[in-house]
């Protein structure tokens, strides 16, 4: 309706009580960290014109400035501003996004990062201080459940107004595998042109494929297969998979990050695609549900389940029903989360 679009326009053009933050009042998002992950976002926000200005924030302050010299040749493609940034000016963005802190070594887990990011999120937030009331937090960094809920304790905003990529990207792996393997050959048929019988191979676009990973973005992650539907159908309608081929799906998902940092020693496109989609639902206040990290009094941490996205971080939180084994599954991440929680 007009009033809708007009306050999503007010959003980027003039200051709005929401988002009246950042010079002149247009859309703007902090990046804490300008490594692999964090200039990876920065590049992505900017291709995909999701602000008006990105803001590149790191100690390494001459790694920062070429990274943003860098990243200025490809604003022409975009007229997306991209500037090096003080901690301060960080803190009074639309968004502030997480990078900042080390990350998995082959072989190595993401909750085994949770002391030294735990002191480099401790003063990340410190210098971001004072942070505007209207700010999201979006966590990035690993172990990326934790360090939200620490962010939530420590930076001073409402707990809804920090929130975590959580297992969006798990998420993501996996329609992507169930896509792959839903292909659908259908009978041979006559090649007209050529005269020869060919085999098309029909990809079921995973955006049909409804699916989530929920809990830990982390080893103790689990797939909701009891609500995994394609185009509103449960999967079983079109493919019966076995629970040895669930249990594989479900390897292949919490492994793939371990499986590119063997070989190319970090990752990069596909949390920053992700972190991307996540700036641009609470920016344009788009109210997707998305699985991710964000406070569940019922699990007493912060931990992956659908909720709703917007200008205000998390919306609300949809109940997803889950059946005796996910429950135990996710109850046991939970336990995990706060086991490492309390260890502070
Ligand atoms: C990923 O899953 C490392 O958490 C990062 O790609």
């Amino acid at each position: 309706t007009n009033s809708t679009s007009t306050a999503i326009y007010n959003l980027h053009t003039q200051s709005d009580t929401m988002a009246g933050t950042g010079a002149g009042g247009f859309s703007t998002i902090a990046i804490i960290g300008a490594g692999s992950v964090g200039c990876t976002i920065a590049h992505t926000l900017m291709l995909r014109r999701v602000c008006a200005e990105v803001r590149l924030v790191d100690i390494a302050e001459d790694l920062c400035r070429a990274q943003v010299q860098d990243l200025q040749d490809a604003t022409y493609l975009t007229n997306v501003r991209i500037k090096y940034a003080t901690p301060q000016e960080a803190g009074q963005s639309d968004i502030i996004v997480i990078t900042a802190g080390a990350k998995q070594k082959p072989g190595e887990t993401r909750l085994d990062l949770i002391e030294k990011n735990y002191k480099v999120l401790g003063s990340v937030l410190k210098g971001l201080q004072p942070i505007n009331p209207q700010s999201i937090i979006l966590l990035v960094a690993n172990p990326v459940d934790v360090l939200t809920h620490f962010a939530q304790q420590m930076s001073g905003l409402p707990k809804n107004q920090v929130l975590g990529s959580g297992t969006l990207l798990d998420s993501i792996r996996l329609r992507g595998l169930l896509a792959q393997r839903l292909e659908v050959c259908i009978p041979e048929i006559e090649d007209s042109i050529k005269g020869r019988p060919v085999n098309i191979v029909l990809q079921i676009s995973d955006n049909s494929i409804n699916a989530y990973v929920i809990g830990e973005h982390g080893d103790s992650q689990c797939v909701a297969w009891s609500s995994v539907t394609v185009s509103g159908a449960h999967i079983s309608v079109i493919d019966e998979i076995s629970d040895e081929d669930r249990t594989k799906i479900g390897k292949l998902v919490s492994g793939k990050a371990n499986a590119i940092i063997r070989a190319k020693g970090f990752t990069s496109y596909g949390i920053g695609a992700t972190a991307a989609n996540i700036c641009e639902a609470i920016l344009f206040d788009q109210r997707p549900v998305y699985p991710l990290s964000c406070w569940h009094e019922e699990y007493q941490c912060c931990i992956s389940l659908p909720a709703v996205v917007g200008r205000k971080g998390i919306v609300s939180q949809i109940p997803l029903p889950l059946n005796d084994k996910e429950k135990a599954q996710i109850e046991a991440s939970a336990k995990t989360l706060r086991e490492q929680i309390a260890k502070f």
